[in-house]
Formats: structure tokens, C-alpha cells, sequence
């Protein structure tokens, strides 16, 4: 295959950023975007050009590490699935890819296609402690939550935090994944005594980092590759009421 690139090239977030086109060739179909990626930065450096900066980790699609707005979608032209499952074979021979890095405020260019996901780190610290009765050894078979709600709160602990929801989000609303964190933790009986004040803390903060506001487009669940539900929104802010009328 013979892809051109059009890469977005920025050296910080300070400076103007803009579109630069690179043609690769000896792409094959089986390869991944990240390795096409790879061969272009190892032609780059051999001409003395600088590499292009690229997030990623894992590679398997578990760290949430990678994220790039591929063609126009964040993590690229499958729905729920991340940049570094996407492979060559989606694309067609001779075709352009547009490769652009998530944009929000909340999430400022540290280089090319590299941004600064630590504003979810600190609505992440919101949650603080957690209150948990040590009391004497439980009974070996006591079961203190329901199947039910277990595999709920193994569901919303599924988000990686790759940001492909905010990328995606015409409001750059974060609200999935702040909804996820706070239904995962709330599901689960330790910590309950706070579970309204860290759903209060963790949306402040979410405000706090100048994401946008929900309008329940819906964006957020198509690209999000652990299948989070925009219903985790509406419980987020049924909690986040309650929260407030308590004043807690
Ligand atoms: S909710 Fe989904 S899209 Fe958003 S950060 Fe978590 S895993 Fe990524
Ligand atoms: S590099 Fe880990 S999820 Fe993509």
C-alpha cells in the first residue's frame, strides 16, 4: 500500500501548529496505524527530519495511552475501539489519512499529536478517601453486593481514560468519564459513607478543568472503546443532584 499522511505537526502548545503531508510506501495491510507510524518516523529520522510525537503504550487497547483523530473520529473509523486496534487494512491503497491529535482546552498540545490528559488525573484525586468498617473478619461466605451490581461497577471500572469522549464531544464534555469513575466507585459498599460528596467533588472538579457541558449527543458512546453508556451520564447527574440538595 502507498498512504499520504497529512499530520498535524505543533512544537507546543504556545506555538501555531499546521498540516504537513508525508507519502509512505511499503505499507501492508496487516500492519498497524502506530507501525505505519513507526516506519514513517524511522524515514524521518534517517533524512534528519524530526519524528513525529505519538502517544501509546500497551498496544492492545488497554492502557488508553494512544489517541489520535483519525479522518475525523477520534481513535479512527471503527466505533468503539482504540487508535492502536485500528490497522492499515481499513484504509484504501493511495488514500490520505488525516491525523489530528484530541483537541479540548482541558487537554493542551504538548507536541504534534501528544496531549496533556492530566486534567482527568485531578478529577480522578477528587475522589479522596474512602471510609471502609475494618471490623472483625467477615463471614467467608457473606456476599455484600448483588452479581448485579458487582458487574455494574466492573463495568464502569472497564474506562481506560483514553479521552476519545471529549475528543469527540462537540462540548468537549467529559462527563463520561467522570460519570464512570463516579458510578464504579459508588456501586461498591466501601467508601458509601462518601459516595455524595465524591460525586460532588469529582463534577466541581470536571467544571473546575474547563471541560464543556453534557448535551447528550450521544458522540461519547460510539467512539468510547470500553462501551461505557451515555446512562452513566444521567445517574452521574441524578447522584450530582442529590448531592447538591444535601449539601454534601
Ligand atoms: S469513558 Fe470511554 S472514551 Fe471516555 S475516557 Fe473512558 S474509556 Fe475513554
Ligand atoms: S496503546 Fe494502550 S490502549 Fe492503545
Amino acid at each position: 500500500m502507498k498512504i499520504n499522511f497529512k499530520i498535524w505537526r505543533q512544537n507546543n502548545s504556545k506555538m501555531k501548529g499546521h498540516f504537513k503531508v508525508y507519502p509512505l510506501e511499503n505499507i501492508t495491510a496487516d500492519m498497524s496505524l502506530l507501525e505505519a507510524l513507526d516506519l514513517l518516523n524511522e524515514e524521518l529520522v534517517e533524512k534528519g527530519e524530526t519524528a513525529v510525537a505519538f502517544d501509546h503504550d500497551c498496544r492492545e487497547g488497554i492502557c488508553g495511552q494512544c489517541g489520535i483523530f483519525i479522518n475525523g473520529r477520534a481513535h479512527g473509523p471503527h466505533d468503539n475501539q482504540t487508535t492502536c486496534q485500528v490497522h492499515m487494512r481499513s484504509f484504501e491503497d493511495q488514500s490520505t489519512i488525516v491525523l489530528e491529535p484530541f483537541r479540548a482546552n482541558a487537554f493542551p498540545i504538548v507536541k504534534d499529536l501528544v496531549v496533556n490528559r492530566s486534567s482527568f488525573d485531578r478529577i480522578i484525586q477528587k475522589g479522596g478517601f474512602i471510609s471502609a468498617n475494618t471490623g472483625g473478619a467477615p463471614e467467608a461466605n457473606s456476599i455484600p453486593i448483588g452479581k448485579e451490581r458487582a458487574d455494574y461497577a466492573m463495568d464502569m471500572a472497564a474506562c481506560i481514560g483514553c479521552g476519545a469522549c471529549v475528543a469527540t464531544c462537540k462540548n468537549a464534555s467529559a462527563a463520561l468519564f467522570t460519570s464512570a469513575k463516579i458510578n464504579h466507585l459508588n456501586a461498591l459498599p466501601q467508601g458509601n459513607e462518601e459516595a455524595l460528596s465524591r460525586t460532588y467533588n469529582l463534577v466541581e472538579q470536571m467544571q473546575e478543568e474547563g471541560f464543556g457541558h453534557c448535551s447528550f449527543t450521544g458522540a461519547c458512546e460510539v467512539e468510547c472503546p470500553e462501551h461505557i453508556p451515555l446512562t452513566s451520564i444521567a445517574k452521574m447527574n441524578f447522584d450530582y443532584m442529590k448531592a447538591v440538595a444535601f449539601k454534601k
